[in-house]
């Protein structure tokens, strides 16, 4: 928003995260809402959360991207690979950016970006069964019930678009950039 509260730019961006951007990560991960939906739901300190930030910035297995709209840092999504080209993913929005319809529009485009940038053939998401929220989202993008899961969560997993090859990587919106 510029000064006036008038959006300058209602674009919707993704971009690694880097460790500048570690007080916001720990903020929303802290976040009431986004520890409930988490496996780990203690609070994170500034010298965990610093150690956690280095390692997964410097793990080739871990991609991090920080979600932008209007010019200002929205929320994160976080794709870790589990074995072979799998990966699971982690999202959340800033609460003040909730309920718009980010959460998909964004998920979608994460998906995107890691067909795009890695050889991954597919991706999971574990999701508490209560959070409404998210199971929208996650089904909204494409992902379907994939059978097992821890208790109370529910296993999503979403394949790569076929047919699929560097020339033809499968996105499937075009309403999100990609900047470095
Ligand atoms: C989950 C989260 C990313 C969703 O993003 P969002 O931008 O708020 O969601 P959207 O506005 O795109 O809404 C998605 C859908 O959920 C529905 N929804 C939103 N809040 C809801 C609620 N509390 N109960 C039921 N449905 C809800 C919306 O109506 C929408 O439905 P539709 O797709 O049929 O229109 C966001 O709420 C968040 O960051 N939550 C905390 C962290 C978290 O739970 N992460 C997921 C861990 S797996």
């Amino acid at each position: 928003m510029s000064p006036l509260g008038v959006p300058v730019n209602q674009e919707l961006r993704l971009r690694p995260a880097v460790e500048a951007d570690a007080q916001l990560l720990r903020a929303w991960r802290n976040d009431p809402e986004t520890q409930a939906a988490s496996r780990n739901t203690d609070v994170v300190g500034p010298e965990e959360h610093g150690a956690w930030l280095e390692r997964v910035l410097a793990d080739p297995d871990r991609r991090l991207l920080i979600v932008e709209f209007d010019d200002e840092p929205v929320g994160q999504i976080r794709f870790d690979r589990t074995r072979g080209y799998s990966y699971e993913v982690s999202l959340s929005l800033d609460p003040a950016w909730r309920g718009r319809g980010l959460g998909t529009r964004a998920l979608r485009g994460g998906c995107d970006w890691l067909w795009m940038h890695t050889h991954a053939v597919g991706i999971k998401a574990e999701v508490r069964k209560r959070n409404e929220a998210s199971k929208a989202v996650f089904l909204s993008a494409g992902f379907r019930p994939a059978g097992g899961g821890e208790a109370g969560f529910l296993r999503l997993a979403l394949q790569r678009p076929e047919p699929w090859a560097p020339e033809n990587p499968g996105r499937t919106t075009e309403e999100i950039t990609f900047t470095e």
